[in-house]
């Protein structure tokens, strides 16, 4: 099933401290948005990259392109002040039946996954990257104890998220219009109706997002070479 992929780049990487765009920074020598480029450069079913970004790096990113030989990034979009703009911006240049979205801060998605994705995405209209949680989550309320939640029923939700065009295009567009924000792409795509399959994913498909990350992150490339994929 092919597929166009959006990216959003355009964060400034606030909880990572490192003063810039934390997609920059390096992991095994290379930034961490190479990787995840790279991912879907190489993946055969990927017809396009549309990279959302914030104008400050748009000469970094394309030095990036360059020296990576990615060339299958198809629009390089300015995002806006949240991911949501960001991805609804570069939604708009989308062309195949089929567009995921996946954080441009999350490098070890893998190829199986994305596959899973792109094919329950044409045959359900949407679907989504999860790994079922580990901890007991309850729910607090001023500071106390309201409610244990049942752990069987609860999923971390990752990205890729994939979806139909048609659907994805007009969950963005009735979001926008409501004012409606959500805190991924597929509750935009829930809050018109619409299902969404989930997929389960790989726990090392982190979002690098604090300091510590970077630790997990120098683990997961320790393992893959040691284990391979
Ligand atoms: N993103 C974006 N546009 C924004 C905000 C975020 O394109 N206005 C992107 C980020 O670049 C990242 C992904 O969305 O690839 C997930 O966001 P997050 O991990 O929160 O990154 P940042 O927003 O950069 O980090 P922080 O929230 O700590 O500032
Ligand atoms: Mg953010």
């Amino acid at each position: 099933m092919k597929y166009e992929v959006v990216i959003p780049a355009a964060g400034q990487g606030k909880r990572m401290g490192a003063g810039r765009n934390k997609l920059f920074i390096e992991v095994d020598n290379k930034p961490i948005i190479v990787h995840t480029l790279l991912v879907f450069e190489q993946d055969p079913l990927c017809q396009g990259i549309l990279l959302a970004i914030n104008p400050d790096d748009r000469s970094e990113l394309t030095g990036l392109l360059k020296a990576y030989q990615i060339k299958k990034v198809t629009a390089l979009v300015d995002g806006g002040r949240e991911r949501q703009q960001s991805v609804h911006n570069a939604l708009k240049q989308a062309q195949a039946s089929i567009v995921m979205v996946h954080d441009g801060a999350r490098p070890f998605i893998q190829q199986p996954t994305i596959l899973e994705l792109a094919q329950q995405a044409h045959k359900m209209g949407g679907a989504v990257a999860a790994v079922p949680v580990k901890d007991t989550i309850k729910k607090i309320r001023d500071g106390f104890v309201e409610e244990t939640i049942e752990r069987a029923s609860l999923w971390l939700i990752q990205t890729p998220q994939a979806f139909r065009l048609s659907i994805i295009m007009k969950a963005y567009e009735e979001a926008q219009k409501a004012g409606f924000e959500g805190t991924d792409d597929a509750s935009l795509v829930e809050h018109i109706g619409e299902k969404v399959q989930v997929v389960e994913a790989d726990y090392d498909n982190i979002k690098l997002t604090t300091k510590e990350d970077l630790i997990f992150a120098e683990a997961i490339l320790a393992k893959r070479r040691k284990y391979g994929q």
